[in-house]
């Protein structure tokens, strides 16, 4: 007998162009090529020789208490007590009772989108920022509208812009704080104008601090979370262990739902209804949060080294090899934006330095920046490595 097989219907949604960029085949073939790679771009922390105390961080998931099934849609209460007690040691004040808990802040923001917008709504993001979000909004069906950012010895929110992109369909603004992967904070200004054209528009904010605790250098006074202080707007902060504890592998992460009672209080009625459709969040691992987060101090430190040794090379470079290497004001975070005059033409400088020097770097149009010679490198890779393969890049 003869089958004709059916021809599949897929979504729209996720009819994503996955053919093959010329980027990326420049990066296979340089990996296959058997020749040296200079990586730049590692930014998974469990693979930068970062020094983890596998007891600390792997007895607490044997708890009995894993044994029985008593799902919380908000998320464990000792789970949340740990996540308040962070934001305590930050100079916030934030109620267990305001905590959803989710596997990762990509599903926070899923949630965020679920709860705040209808299909084809509008979520303004700044632009550069980190790519995943087009993924997300398309999976939500939610419309993302860039906000530029411009770059004047420091990055800045251009709000004349950002006005301009809100239309009635515009249903929040979302703001990364320090930025990936601009590395710069929001300012206490900048905070103030984001506030109150939430308010006027009725828009929510959306914060997302997963890099709050990488300072570069340190800034008088400190940058603070948007968890502390007023919330005169509805004020959605996400974090999670991925970097705050250097452990994504864990998958916990968190929303804080801020401002006004009364829109809070609804807001988090419908967020736990979100949560509890998926009751995404394990037992163990919530169990384990109080005391990963009690001791994410020590990861935090060695990277926080990492990333300002890095820097300071890639400093050090810069101003031994003038005109060849811009490395952009960073304050924050695990990257850093370059500029590489000698690296324009043609081709795109990311691909080219794949092909013709084994060199990878992100390419600055994965962020949305469009200026030639841009590109993205992980502060977090070995150090000697990274000095390395940066002076083979500007080679
Ligand atoms: C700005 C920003 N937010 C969120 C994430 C993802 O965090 P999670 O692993 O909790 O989904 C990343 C990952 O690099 C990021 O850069």
């Amino acid at each position: 007998m003869l089958y004709h097989n059916a021809v599949s219907r897929f979504s729209t949604r996720t009819s994503w162009d996955s053919s093959e960029s010329s980027y990326a085949a420049a990066v296979r073939e340089a990996r296959a090529s058997g020749r040296r790679v200079y990586d730049l771009t590692v930014s998974n922390p469990t693979r930068c020789g970062f020094d983890y105390d596998a007891e600390a961080l792997l007895s607490p998931l044997w708890d009995p208490r894993a044994l029985v099934y008593d799902p919380d849609p908000r998320g464990m209460r000792v789970a949340r007590e740990a996540v308040a007690e962070y934001y305590a040691g930050h100079e916030a004040s934030v109620s267990v009772d305001d905590l959803i808990l989710t596997t990762s802040t990509s599903e926070s923001y899923s949630f965020l989108f679920r709860l705040l917008c209808d299909a084809g709504d509008e979520v303004l993001v700044a632009e550069p920022s980190y790519p995943l979000f087009d993924f997300l909004a398309d999976l939500d069906d939610v419309r993302l509208r860039p906000y530029p950012l411009f770059y004047d010895h420091g990055w800045w929110i251009d709000f004349s812009e950002l006005e301009r992109a809100i239309t009635p369909r515009t249903r929040a603004i979302l703001v990364v704080h320090p930025n990936n992967p601009t590395g710069h904070w929001t300012g206490s200004g900048e905070r103030e104008r984001l506030e109150a054209l939430c308010v006027r528009h009725g828009l929510a904010l959306i914060v997302d601090e997963v890099f709050l605790d990488y300072p570069l250098r340190e800034l008088t006074p400190p940058p603070r979370s948007f968890a502390c202080g007023a919330h005169p707007a509805l004020t959605f902060v996400l974090s999670g262990l991925s970097k705050i504890a250097g452990l994504p592998q864990m998958k916990a992460a968190w929303i804080a739902a801020l401002g006004p009672e009364r829109e809070r209080a609804e807001a988090l009625a419908r967020l736990e209804i979100v949560a509890d459709t998926f009751l995404s969040m394990n037992a163990p691992v919530q169990l384990a949060m109080p005391s990963w987060l009690a001791g994410c101090a020590g990861i935090q430190g060695q990277i926080r080294e990492r990333a300002r040794e890095n820097l300071a090379t890639l400093q050090r470079v810069a101003g031994e090899s003038p005109g060849r290497l811009h490395v952009l004001e960073v304050e924050a975070g695990w990257s850093a934006v370059l500029g590489l005059p000698g690296c324009v033409g043609e081709v795109d400088c990311a691909e080219r330095l794949a092909r013709e020097r084994g060199v990878l770097v992100h390419p600055g149009w994965f962020y949305g920046m469009g200026e030639a010679g841009r590109v993205v490198v992980s502060l977090i890779g070995l150090a000697e490595e990274f000095a390395i393969s940066i002076q083979r890049a500007i080679g």
